[in-house]
């Protein structure tokens, strides 16, 4: 087995459930101490239950309230004593065409994709910095090509890129590495937990989730990319097409997105 997480502080935000968990699994198996936060108390207690193991360590916290960023990162510090990652995993997704849509839930997607990122990053910065640790940015397919019913999403994913890609250029001199990962669709529960025009969790996936990458792969991984100081991480044949065509062919693009997403102008994914 592999020894690079082997005793690291990696603290991994949202993970109860989907992507996060499978880190969080795989990084105890390697030897890692891992902090790891959510929202809903039985998940996290319930995932404590499932690794049983004391190098993790789980706080409730929801990232898009500062305070509670600060808290689960100080948390991890004066548990493990440092943090030599920070992955910025937790996210929520969304399905509402903007006409339909209250204002609020583009803004609940900012605040919970883009702004927790943040927060996190510049709570655990200085201990990042000293342990010349890594930064990790789970965005999204949707962060490099605007997807229909998910405008907000798609912005907090932008966003997230942009703001990444202008903190390596600050931080890659002083050898913290940052890197971002676009999923594509990847089995979780993020199409169930998606908000709806009212800002209510949809309840359902429209995709068939057996027929997705596993968020088992999907982390495996992740963890190779960080051990590897990658730039970037686009995953799937599917994710990596959308950009490559959608950067030499955008109309063409927008009319297979259009395709791929509504029948008969109603949206279906
Ligand atoms: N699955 C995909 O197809 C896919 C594709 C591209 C990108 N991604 C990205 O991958 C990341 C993980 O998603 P997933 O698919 O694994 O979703 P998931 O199965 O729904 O898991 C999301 C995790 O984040 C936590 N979370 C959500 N909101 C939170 C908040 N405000 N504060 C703290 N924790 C929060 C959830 O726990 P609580 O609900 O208890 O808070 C849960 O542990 C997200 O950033 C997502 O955008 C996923």
């Amino acid at each position: 087995m592999n020894n690079f997480f082997k005793n690291k502080v990696v603290a991994v935000t949202g993970g109860s459930d989907g992507i996060g968990k499978a880190l969080v699994e795989k990084l105890i198996i390697q030897g890692a101490f891992v902090s790891t936060c959510g929202r809903n108390h039985e998940k996290l207690l319930s995932l404590k239950n499932y690794i049983q193991n004391e190098r993790l360590s789980i706080l409730i916290a929801d990232v898009s309230i500062k305070e509670d960023c600060e808290n689960f990162i100080q948390h991890t510090i004066s548990t493990f004593g440092k943090v030599d990652i920070l992955i910025n995993n937790a996210g929520i997704s969304m399905r509402s065409m903007l006409v339909d849509c209250d204002i609020d839930v583009i803004k609940k997607l900012m605040d919970i994709n883009f702004l927790g990122a943040v927060y996190c990053t510049k709570f655990a910065l200085g201990s990042i910095i000293q342990n010349k640790g890594s930064i990790v940015g789970i965005s999204s397919i949707a962060g490099y090509r605007g997807l229909p019913g998910r405008s907000g999403y798609s912005a907090s994913k932008f966003a997230l890129n942009g703001w990444l890609e202008s903190i390596r250029t600050e931080l890659s001199p002083i050898d913290v590495n940052v890197m971002w990962v676009c999923p594509g669709f990847t089995k979780s529960n993020i199409r169930n937990a998606a908000l709806n025009q009212n800002a209510v969790a949809q309840g359902e996936s429209p995709l068939n989730e057996n027929s997705l990458m596993s968020a088992e792969d999907c982390a495996a991984r992740i963890l190779i990319a960080i051990q590897k100081k990658k730039r970037n991480l686009i995953l799937t044949f599917q994710g990596k097409e959308t950009i490559w065509l959608n950067k030499f062919f955008p109309r063409i693009t927008d009319f297979l997105i259009r395709k791929f997403f509504f029948k008969k102008g109603i949206l279906i994914k």
